[in-house]
């Protein structure tokens, strides 16, 4: 009976300790509660200032202080800003009193953990969400894994592998204390002279589309994923690619239909795949800036294709439409017309707060829709999980990043990305090349990173010396003869200097290209805001090749760069061009490990390399008139087109055949090939699938990439690749530039690469 009594008293404490808890713990605190009550009962407790602030973001306050020293000498570049009349301790403030709702380059776990922490001193305690360009892994803080950079790992083709390098990007920055990545850009990148074509996945709006998907999906995972995620940024809308002159921020005028057909489709897969938000662009398009662009933003996007995350304003750019774009007369203008447009948050500093707050007063904006923007943010943090765990556990930082794990994946990611483009029986380096000269501006250095890296603790990245000298101790004798590390300085000495050292080897070794950097200082000349008029090697490049040919021993090239260079005299004296890009950390090993023979070559080109600035813009996927005449004295053809990259071994296509080689409109067919390997090495071969369209009365390219698949196979070994032809695939926009599928005959080309002379083709009939 005691007993009986006891329990009773015992349930009754649990049952009203518990009534008595929920009582006092707000909706929005409870994390058994449906996200979007939670959001509900915090926005009802917001004050108008709190609303306003979680649609305020702030750069890192180390990062601003570092800068505050560098904006005197470089008065024009945006990423060295600051906030005139605001101190560091100030912004603190800010947060403590719940006035700031997000910080982008927080580079520190510390600083990351010191921000939350502030941010638990406000009244309602709403977590900050911190932005980082993780756009090849989290490169921006010091100590994580560095990936192949867009254009690079787009050459691997290999979506699985993508969507664990960014599996392993969002892991890094949930234990470096950031949760949303700038990353992916979906820009299709068509003319080399922008710096950011390093950023891209290169020209074709399907493959963009593709890795696009499965970034978003490596970065956010699903909601019952039991793993950090982070919150992904499909940027930039729309077509900043294209600028007239190849300048960064210059405006773009485009067609509806090329946006339709080149520029729209990976903001539509995005969307699909649930991307959380959506940076514009800086530029205009077709007159009027993306910031403050509503039918792009809302009509479009939100209301037709179904967006549900939030805009974020690119750095400073609401600002821009009155200092450049000159749509606004001032700032509360220019924020009027971008919140109007769809806006959902500024980035960054103080020059938004004030004027919502003075647009809500003149009542041209309401209430009402700035909880729309607070809502959509809201959203995203609690399904972060932030309100649970902000915090991060700085102790236990450097056990979660770069741990062996992920520098296997990032070694993988550089053997597949890196592309074979000229061969003359050099390689893989055979036991007469007894001694290897390694030379060249990129040989030892960590250009291999690429953009959006900041300098990387030596001893994690493996420069391409260092690689060579790993790979070959044993195998040959390694001499390095150093041309300065700087790729638009070389002096005529030092060329010199290298030809000398290379009258003693078998076999010559030149890392060069760019430098994409952006701690490098005056060496970095390409990646964002380095633009060229020139896509030539810069400086004394060319003539270092040439000079170290001359001296009659084999040369073979490695290119570390972030956009295609016009390297025709150096395709005409080399031996052997490796197009390594910016592979990351692992870089050097994987170059190696290729040149060695140890992985046999597998990238293919996801973008042309022009012959020459004159021929920009130059992409695979031109329509038929394009290339009607020619240049005078010059060949029209790239130098090196879409999908190409050799191999060690020899691939034979075969047996192509379709399941129905006529079908009715909306059916769906099958496309098989026999793919053999015919050479001595096993190896992992790119297989392509392009379409042409019928005649009809809107002109199509000549072939656009509809599909492809990344399959390995042993020397002799026959593979057969099925390939599905949806309707999907046969669709275009008509002349009233709505989707349909015409009748007539489709041409399926099936190959190596975008070349004529690689395809096989099959006609389909539709009717
Ligand atoms: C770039 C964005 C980037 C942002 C934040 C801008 O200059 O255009 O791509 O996400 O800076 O770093």
């Amino acid at each position: 009976m005691i007993m009986m009594i006891r329990i009773c008293i015992f349930c009754c404490i649990v049952f009203w300790g518990g009534l008595h808890t929920t009582a006092q713990t707000p909706v929005y605190k409870n994390k058994n509660e449906k996200i979007d009550q939670r959001v509900k009962d915090l926005l009802s407790r917001m004050t108008l200032d709190e609303k306003i602030a979680q649609m305020c973001q702030y750069v890192g306050i180390e990062h601003l202080q570092a800068r505050e020293k560098k904006m005197n000498e470089h008065k024009k570049q945006d990423f060295f800003a600051f906030y005139p009349g605001l101190t560091g301790s100030d912004i603190e403030q800010m947060v403590s009193q719940g006035m700031i709702g997000s910080f982008l380059h927080v580079v520190t776990p510390a600083e990351a953990n010191k921000l939350q922490r502030l941010a638990m001193k406000s009244r309602l305690q709403i977590p900050l969400l911190i932005g980082i360009d993780a756009i090849h892994g989290n490169a921006l803080v010091s100590g994580c894994t560095v990936f192949p950079s867009p254009i690079s790992i787009s050459c691997s083709w290999d979506t699985a592998l993508i969507r664990k390098s960014a599996e392993v990007t969002a892991a890094e920055m949930r234990a470096t204390g950031s949760q949303w990545s700038f990353s992916p850009n979906l820009d299709v990148a068509r003319d080399a002279r922008w710096g950011r074509i390093g950023e891209t996945y290169g020209e074709d709006p399907f493959l963009v589309a593709e890795i696009g998907k499965v970034m978003i999906e490596g970065l956010q995972g699903s909601e019952s994923d039991n793993r950090p995620k982070v919150s992904a940024c499909a940027k930039h809308l729309i077509a900043g690619s294209e600028p007239i002159n190849g300048l960064n921020v210059a405006p773009t005028d485009l067609s509806e239909r090329t946006l339709e057909e080149i520029y729209y489709p990976p903001f539509k897969a995005a969307i699909k795949a649930g991307v959380h938000t959506i940076m514009p662009a800086h530029n205009e398009i077709n007159g009027i800036p993306c910031h403050a662009n509503k039918f792009l933003m809302t009509d479009l996007l939100r209301k037709r294709w179904g967006f549900q995350g939030f805009y974020i304003s690119d750095f400073l750019d609401i600002e821009r439409l009155a200092e450049i774009h000159r749509v606004a007369s001032n700032q509360k203008e220019a924020v009027y017309k971008s919140v109007k447009a769809g806006m959902d948050m500024h980035m960054h500093g103080p020059d938004f707060h004030e004027p919502i707050k003075q647009l809500l007063k003149d009542g041209l904006l309401t209430e009402d829709r700035i909880n729309e923007s607070v809502r959509r943010i809201l959203e995203v943090k609690f399904r972060l999980g932030l309100f649970e765990e902000a915090v991060i556990d700085e102790k236990n930082m450097s056990n979660n990043i770069f741990t062996k794990e992920y520098q296997k994946l990032a070694l993988e990611a550089a053997r597949r990305s890196i592309v074979l483009l000229k061969n003359d029986s050099v390689l893989p380096l055979q036991e007469k090349h007894k001694r290897i000269l390694v030379t060249g501006p990129n040989a030892d250095n960590q250009t291999i990173l690429g953009d959006w890296s900041l300098r990387q603790p030596d001893e994690n990245v493996i420069t391409v010396l260092e690689g060579i000298k790993n790979e070959m101790n044993g195998k040959a004798m390694v001499d390095f003869v150093s041309v300065g590390g700087s790729t638009h300085k070389i002096k005529k000495e030092d060329i010199n200097h290298a030809v000398q050292a290379a009258l003693l080897a078998d076999v010559i070794v030149v890392a060069l290209g760019e430098n994409a950097l952006r701690f490098d200082g005056g060496n970095r000349n390409s990646g964002e805001n380095v633009d060229r008029d020139d896509i030539n090697p810069a400086g004394l490049q060319t003539d270092l090749v040439e000079a170290l040919a001359a001296v009659g021993k084999p040369v073979v090239v490695v290119l570390i760069n972030g956009r295609p260079l016009s390297v025709g005299r150096i395709k005409e004296v080399a031996t052997a061009i490796i197009e390594a890009w910016e592979p990351g950390s692992m870089g050097g090993q994987a170059i190696a490990e290729i040149l060695s023979g140890k992985v046999n070559p597998s990238g293919k080109l996801t973008i042309s390399f022009p012959r020459s600035v004159g021929q920009i813009p130059v992409y695979y996927n031109h329509k038929p008139s394009q290339y009607a005449r020619s240049y005078w004295g010059t060949s029209s053809e790239p130098l090196f087109v879409f999908g190409e990259g050799l191999s060690y071994t020899s691939y034979v296509y075969s047996d192509v055949s379709l399941e129905k080689d006529s079908i009715k409109r909306g059916e769906a067919t099958r496309l098989s090939v026999n793919i053999k390997n015919s050479g001595k090495y096993d190896g992992e071969e790119i297989v392509q699938l392009y379409i042409n369209y019928p005649v009809s009365d809107i002109t199509r390219a000549v072939k656009e990439l509809k599909a492809f698949q990344r399959i390995s196979l042993k020397s002799g070994e026959t593979k057969k690749v099925v390939f599905d032809i949806s309707p999907e695939m046969l669709t275009h926009f008509d002349v009233d530039l709505q989707e349909s599928i015409e009748t007539g005959k489709y041409t399926i080309f099936v190959g190596a690469s975008s070349k004529k002379g690689d395809l096989l083709m099959r006609y389909l009939d539709v009717h």
